[in-house]
């Protein structure tokens, strides 16, 4: 693969160095779908002119069976359930994108729509955490669910809900759904006082019953299973705390019960990188102690790029980071995001990484950053994009069932079995453009086959397009 783009620093007057780098797609175009797809998601009762068209008001009665209102929130994939770790992982990351590429999103007109995607999430958390030391965090029943090929909006299937408490602890939901809120109340602050507190409040609420009753919930397995345990969501959620609010009993947490490690790895289940990330900034924005943070962020960077000593993160002849199959462009988006905040970080304070004997600057890490959104967008050795709707050859058979069941007439009744006959089994493209899902991608060769029953290439989720969006606000702008 040939990457031609010459990059260059340019500098703005008064603030900071910003990188800028080579437009090689239309990111604008690819930032806006990024975020339709997230409104393909959403679940409950729809406002007016939402969209995509095709999708329309579902589980309108969600929570009922325990008395409880828990109507809305997202749907995390090609499936109808609502798995609330995933979902809280999602809007932490919008609100980071919002919180750090505000200027960006604000340019390109995006604003707005991201801040309607966060708040879809946390009004949805808001309902889910209205008893103290109780989380809700899941509606529906994927056993059920998986037995029906059916949209949303016409699905019978159970509609069963979860909830994490005393007895039943789940540290990393609870602390995950904290930093989701103390994120999202941080956006919210210069916009709606008032909800940015409620939002706070939780928050605080939350990562106190995860610290407190200590365990993990094994009730998502095996879809949204922990496999690295709690330290990384409460070092997470302690971060974005202590970024809200300053208090001291965060900065204890972050300075005396953290762990220290290195990791090639950010995504829903593992989150030190990103925390290292926004600890970093704090470092370089005066607060000292937080040095040795900014030395395992380091470690992210050099664990990650090929050309460090130190590299550990597998990459595909074709330049993509591959790190499991299924959903593996969750971990190129997310990469490409940290490497693209860490840059800007890097030029920001003129500061290198150093790994071992090699030097990396600002700009190679966002000439980084790129190469990986590129390859989703069509620069790649099967010259197809992997986002659905943008650019050449994009995939047509997303695994998802509102894409993939057309509109059906008031009343029709469809049979389960027949649902997989008609509308999955078909080897058809989907009736409905599931716009901007970047699906889940090519294997360890590059591969790629754009079919709905081949999953771990064609399964969208919310969180693979939720760490896109602040990375395809700055080639938007700067690109
Ligand atoms: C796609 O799925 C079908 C049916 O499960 C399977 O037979 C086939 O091997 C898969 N193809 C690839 C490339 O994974």
């Amino acid at each position: 693969m040939s990457e031609s783009g010459r990059l260059m620093i340019s500098l703005t007057l008064f603030t900071s160095f910003v990188v800028c780098v080579n437009a090689q797609f239309n990111y604008k175009e690819a930032l806006t779908k990024s975020i339709i797809f997230l409104e393909a998601q959403r679940s409950g009762k729809l406002p007016p002119k939402h969209r995509p068209p095709w999708r329309g008001d579902s589980a309108l009665e969600d929570g009922k069976t325990v008395g409880v209102d828990l109507v809305g929130g997202y749907y995390d994939a090609g499936d109808n359930v609502k798995y609330g770790f995933p979902m809280a992982f999602t809007v932490t990351t919008l609100a980071w994108a919002a919180y750090f590429y505000k200027a960006e999103l604000t340019s390109a007109g995006e604003m707005k729509n991201v801040l309607d995607g966060i708040k879809w999430g946390t009004d949805y958390f808001l309902k889910a955490s209205t008893f103290r030391n109780r989380l809700f965090v899941q509606v529906g029943d994927p056993v059920s669910d998986h037995e029906c090929w059916m949209r949303p909006e016409n699905m019978k299937s159970s509609r069963k809900v979860l909830e994490i408490n005393t007895n039943r602890p789940g540290t990393e939901i609870a602390a995950e759904t904290a930093a989701a809120m103390a994120a999202s109340s941080i956006v919210f602050r210069d916009v709606d006082k008032t909800y940015s507190r409620s939002l706070l409040n939780a928050a605080k609420k939350l990562f106190q019953f995860a610290n407190d009753y200590r365990g993990t919930f094994d009730g998502e397995c095996p879809f949204y299973c922990s496999y690295s345990g709690y330290h990384d969501e409460l070092l997470w959620g302690a971060t974005w705390l202590y970024i809200a609010t300053k208090r001291p009993i965060y900065l204890k947490y972050i300075q005396d019960e953290s762990t220290a490690v290195i990791v090639s790895e950010f995504s829903w289940d593992l989150k030190f990188a990103g925390a290292q990330v926004l600890l970093s900034q704090l470092y370089w924005e005066g607060q000292k102690e937080f040095q040795t943070f900014r030395q395992q962020a380091d470690g992210y960077i050099c664990s990650v790029l090929p050309e460090s000593p130190y590299h550990q993160a597998f990459i595909t002849p074709g330049g993509l980071v591959h790190l499991r199959d299924g959903a593996n462009a969750q971990y190129v988006t997310s990469t490409a995001f940290l490497f693209s905040v860490y840059s800007d970080l890097l030029a920001r304070y003129r500061m290198q990484v150093t790994c071992g004997d090699k030097h990396f600057t600002s700009v190679q890490l966002m000439h980084f950053a790129k190469r990986q959104m590129d390859y989703l967008l069509g620069n790649n050795p099967i010259k197809r994009s992997i986002m659905v709707g943008f650019g050449r050859n994009p995939p047509r058979q997303a695994h998802h069932r509102g894409a993939s069941v057309p509109v059906l007439a008031p009343n029709e009744e469809v049979n389960c079995g027949m649902s997989f006959v008609y509308w999955y089994n078909t080897n058809k493209p989907n009736p409905n453009e599931l716009t901007g899902a970047i699906l889940g991608g090519p294997d360890r060769q590059d591969r790629f086959v754009d079919s709905r029953v081949n999953s771990s290439y064609t399964e969208p989720c919310t969180y693979v397009n939720s760490v896109a969006i602040g990375v395809l606000a700055k080639l938007a702008i700067h690109a």
